[in-house]
């Protein structure tokens, strides 16, 4: 329903642009695959957020129902919505942080690599849009193969011109949510007093949760560990199954990437202390990505920790890891460079 030109005018006065006029920061945010199953929830969750004043809502197809529904909830950010290719560019234009959760999910008996195929391609266009339209954007990358298309993104950006490592970052908070939620639910404790930090990848056996680093501190048995381990790594796969066809999370994923892109705003925004997991570039390891822990700030990730102390078990689950996680990455860079 478009408002008479004045009335947008006076909207973007009041709300978009506060932070030009020194009142408080309110981002520009865009979800590329709003009206998929993780990116409508996740448009509502962004709706709701304080530090969103402006949210553009992009998909391939049902935009138009999915902006005119959530642009009804009484929060501050002013909600556009973007259909199809041709208005993609209008929909990145000026954004401070671009999230992807476009593409295809799997079913039961695939692997997340089975998605590669048409997911790749999707990663490829959104990315050389970004490159044009926001190159100096944060951007989340939820999109399947994780593993993979951080590294098709990265390599888009090069060729650009435009790459930033700081500035694109995997979302792996999901693994975190879960190995949370598990471990609370083993030590008969509240979940949100429970940090697991997850490393690696976000792939089966690439997902590596340091049980021996949880917080507040606390020790499993071997049976516990391999319990939590198998649970953590299989996730995903849970909800597929459970699903049965009717695709993967989007509820938890949606939650875990409002999580997100609120710890990268705040960060944005200049909050100290801002610490997250995420699969991004990093020298933690030989590999040229890998998920640890990262300190969000106004840059995107700032500083990027070490792994840390791991024991005998952790070390081997890290050179598994590492086997699979090179190859991904490489299919992903070879997708773009040739
Ligand atoms: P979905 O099929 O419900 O939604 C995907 C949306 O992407 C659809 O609305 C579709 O129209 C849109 N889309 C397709 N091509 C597009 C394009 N070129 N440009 C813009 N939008 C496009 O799928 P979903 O359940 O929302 O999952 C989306 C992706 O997120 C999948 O690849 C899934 O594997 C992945 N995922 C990742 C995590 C994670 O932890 N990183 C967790 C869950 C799901
Ligand atoms: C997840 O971990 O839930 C996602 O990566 C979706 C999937 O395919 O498992």
């Amino acid at each position: 329903h478009p408002l008479p030109p004045q009335m947008e005018e006076n909207l973007g006065l009041r709300r978009s642009d506060c932070r030009a006029k020194g009142g408080a920061p309110g981002f520009k945010v865009a979800i590329l695959g709003a009206a998929g199953g993780i990116g409508q929830p996740l448009s509502l969750l962004m709706k709701m957020n304080p530090l969103v004043s402006v949210l553009h809502l992009y998909d391939v197809v049902n935009t138009p129902g999915v902006t005119a529904d959530v642009s009804h909830m009484d929060t501050g950010a002013v909600v556009r919505g973007f259909l199809g290719q041709k208005q993609l560019e209008d929909a990145l234009t000026g954004m401070d942080l671009v999230i992807i959760p476009a593409g295809v999910p799997r079913k039961p008996g695939m692997t997340r690599d089975d998605l590669f195929k048409i997911n790749a391609g999707i990663v490829r266009t959104l990315c050389e849009g970004i490159a044009k339209c926001c190159p100096s954007a944060i951007v989340n990358l939820i999109s399947n193969p994780v593993n993979s298309t951080v590294a098709i993104a990265a390599e888009v950006f090069k060729k650009a011109g435009t790459y930033d490592p700081k500035k694109l970052l995997g979302v792996t908070t999901l693994d975190v949510a879960r190995a949370n939620t598990f471990v609370a639910e083993v030590l008969g404790v509240d979940p949100r007093t429970v940090n697991v930090p997850v490393v690696g990848g976000h792939a089966g056996v690439t997902i590596l949760p340091l049980l021996s680093q949880v917080t507040p501190p606390c020790s499993f048995t071997p049976e516990e560990i391999a319990y939590l381990t198998d649970r953590i790594q299989n996730g995903g796969t849970e909800v597929v199954e459970a699903k049965a066809g009717a695709g993967s999370a989007t509820l938890s994923m949606a939650y875990a990437a409002a999580k997100f892109a609120d710890a990268c705003l705040r960060g944005l925004r200049g909050d100290a202390g801002i610490i997250e997991c995420s699969f991004v570039a990093s020298q933690v390891t030989e590999l040229p990505y890998f998920a640890c822990k990262v300190r969000l700030g106004r840059a995107g990730a700032e500083e990027i920790f070490p792994l840390g102390p791991v024991n005998e078990f952790e070390r081997a689950g890290l050179e598994k890891a590492k086997k699979e996680l090179v190859e991904s990455i490489q299919k992903g860079a070879s997708f773009i460079k040739g």
